[in-house]
């Protein structure tokens, strides 16, 4: 009879052995949604979920990084989550600080890099503060980036980036003619992830099948995974697992297959 430890050990081993390592998504996006109804369930503190869902975001991070992503980008907080309760809002602020304080060494062993993009003034000085530590003690880390998304909305970003172009046609930086797709994508807080700016893939756990205002100009040929299962329950299995689906995707961008299999544009 296999132990629970055996029997997940042995899942682990076989969804990884699915996955081809030579087409790995680069960049990797997830809506960690659901720590609150699985905190429900177990009759615990919304809170709960959340703490848990940090664990995860450790484990995760470990899988992602040894199996060759090269940005995991994560929906930390969203400018909308302000309107939760004060106490719930407080916990999810002292997160990054319990993290990065538990967790920067972790990650300079795995040479992660932490990146966070988001409007950083309104956070709380301490928060603001792990923060930008962590950024300063990863950043000779050339593996994976660690990309929080962290008081992040996608509309903001995006009128925040047309205000920076703007200015700087006034200030003939920039003329009308040279803007295009690749120079508004510098503009954006992704400009930053070059040459892995858009998610190949985006993954939402929980069962919720939206975006909730997330990298709406980064996602135009991402492939979207939906999986019902909560956040603070994801295992590095469910990962490979949701990896191995995307490579079972036809990505076309828009274009035909050729005979040969590759990708042509119309
Ligand atoms: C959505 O679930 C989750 C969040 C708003 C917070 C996500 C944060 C973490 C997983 C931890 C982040 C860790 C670090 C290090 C910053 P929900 O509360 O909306 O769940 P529900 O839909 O079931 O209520």
């Amino acid at each position: 009879m296999f132990s629970n430890k055996k029997k997940k050990d042995s899942q682990e081993r076989s969804e990884k052995s699915a996955v081809d390592l030579q087409r790995i998504p680069k960049h990797i996006a997830i809506i960690m949604d659901g720590n609150g109804r699985w905190a429900q369930q177990r009759h615990l503190p919304r809170v709960a979920g959340h703490k848990q869902g940090m664990e995860v975001v450790e484990t995760i991070t470990k899988a992602a990084s040894k199996i060759g992503v090269k940005v995991l980008t994560l929906y930390a907080f969203s400018t909308e989550n302000w309107k939760r309760p004060l106490d719930e809002v407080n916990f999810l602020m002292d997160l990054p600080v319990k993290f990065f304080d538990r967790f920067v060494p972790e990650l300079i062993k795995h040479n992660v890099r932490v990146n966070v993009m988001g409007d950083e003034e309104q956070l709380p000085k301490k928060t603001q503060e792990a923060v930008n530590n962590a950024i300063e003690q990863t950043k000779d880390c050339d593996g994976m980036i660690l990309n929080f998304a962290l008081n992040y909305g996608s509309r903001t970003e995006i009128i925040a980036a047309v205000k920076n172009i703007a200015t700087d046609v006034k200030n003939d930086k920039v003329t009308t003619e040279q803007i295009d797709e690749d120079l508004f994508a510098k503009y954006l807080l992704t400009g930053q992830l070059t040459p892995y700016n858009d998610p190949d893939l985006l993954i939402r756990t929980s069962g919720e099948q939206r975006i909730s205002n997330f990298l709406l100009w980064q996602i135009a040929y991402s492939e979207l995974e939906f999986t019902d299962t909560y956040w603070p329950d994801y295992l590095p299995e469910n990962l490979y697992h949701d990896i191995v689906v995307f490579q079972q995707r036809d990505r076309r961008f828009g274009g035909i297959k050729t005979q040969k299999g590759e990708n042509e544009s119309k």
